[in-house]
């Protein structure tokens, strides 16, 4: 069992239009909704590759109601805190034509303590105790930053594993408290390290710098080039295929669910990478904010390219 925490989930709207003309009258040519949020995305990849999830999360707005009812149909349990302001919206229109993605991000809503205190009551409660609690995903306004810090301290305390996926000053806080895993991509690695990290060699050294720190299971994501990943035993290359992208959205959050899946019922750090490249390659193959199917990464598995690293 996984569960996902989203603080900040979102109503993603993505249309496609034939040539995007500014300041002209455009018609989409397709038009879809989908639940966002990064730990939303972990659950629903967790779920479509068989495993057992559950989503915690806030929920407000008519915008609201329509995710809760996408993620109903998609089987995909929750236990969402009702808030008074709506949740974002992302609006993700692409181009057909000239293949370009304009997104339009909205701010999150502002959480209230009371309703920041519910969420936490419900993360205490947890029933039964899952193999890994997911932190992912930015903060919206009224909530401290440093609050994955504080969320995965508790989770610790009860000896839950815990994993971080967020950037920035949320990523540079989480990580004091030493969640069980981190899986940032190269970027915010940089960033969280105040260094760039311009080959193989300075991202295991990263890693590493990460391990010693006391984190357990340290993966940083390279978009096409796979996966560097390393515990205290050993250290992995995961390499995908190449492939057509239609779309990354989604494409680390896919990454993170294999990890964990797979981490979560004793498999190798060979194996969670294996299922952790073929689940964030597959999302590259679905377009706008679709994740991925379960058929396309059960075909790219085999074809996942692994390798041991000496440190
Ligand atoms: N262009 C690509 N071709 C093949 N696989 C890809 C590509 N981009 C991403 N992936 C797959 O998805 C995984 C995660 O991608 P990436 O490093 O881009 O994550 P991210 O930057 O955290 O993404 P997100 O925007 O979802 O947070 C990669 O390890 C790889 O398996
Ligand atoms: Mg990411």
């Amino acid at each position: 069992m996984i569960a996902t925490v989203t603080l900040n989930p979102s109503l993603d709207k993505t249309l496609t239009v034939h040539g995007l003309v500014i300041d002209e009258v455009n018609r989409w040519t397709t038009f879809r909704h989908d639940p966002g949020g990064k730990g939303i995305n972990v659950s629903r990849v967790v779920h479509e590759l068989g495993g057992e999830t559950i989503a915690y999360s806030f929920i407000g707005g008519d915008d609201g109601e329509i995710m809760g009812r996408l993620l109903r149909r998609e089987g995909v349990t929750f236990d969402f805190v009702p808030i008074r302001q709506a949740i974002r919206s992302n609006i993700i229109i692409t181009d057909i034509k000239t293949r370009q993605q304009t997104r339009i991000g909205a701010p999150g809503p502002r959480i209230s303590q009371v309703e920041l205190q519910r969420l936490k009551s419900k993360l205490r409660n947890i029933e039964s105790k899952p193999g890994f609690i997911v932190f992912a995903g930015s903060v919206p306004p009224g909530i401290p930053d440093d609050i994955y810090r504080e969320l995965i301290e508790k989770a610790k305390a009860r000896k839950i594993k815990t994993a971080l996926d967020t950037e920035g000053i949320w990523l540079k806080k989480g990580v004091e408290a030493k969640p069980n895993l981190i899986k940032p991509n190269v970027r915010e690695a940089e960033q969280l390290l105040g260094m760039e990290l311009k080959d193989e060699k300075a991202i295991i050294k990263a890693i590493y710098y990460f391990l010693n720190q006391g984190i357990e299971v340290v993966t940083i994501s390279r978009g096409k080039d796979g996966l560097l990943a390393a515990t205290r035993g050993q250290a992995v290359k995961a390499v995908p295929p190449r492939v057509k992208i239609k779309s990354s959205v989604g494409a680390g959050d896919s990454a993170v669910a294999g990890l964990v899946l797979k981490l979560s019922q004793g498999a190798s750090l060979e194996e969670a990478c294996r299922l952790a490249v073929a689940a964030g390659t597959a999302t590259v193959l679905t377009p706008g904010t679709r994740l991925c199917h379960r058929q396309d990464v059960e075909k790219l598995l085999p074809m996942v390219r692994i390798e041991l690293v000496t440190p």
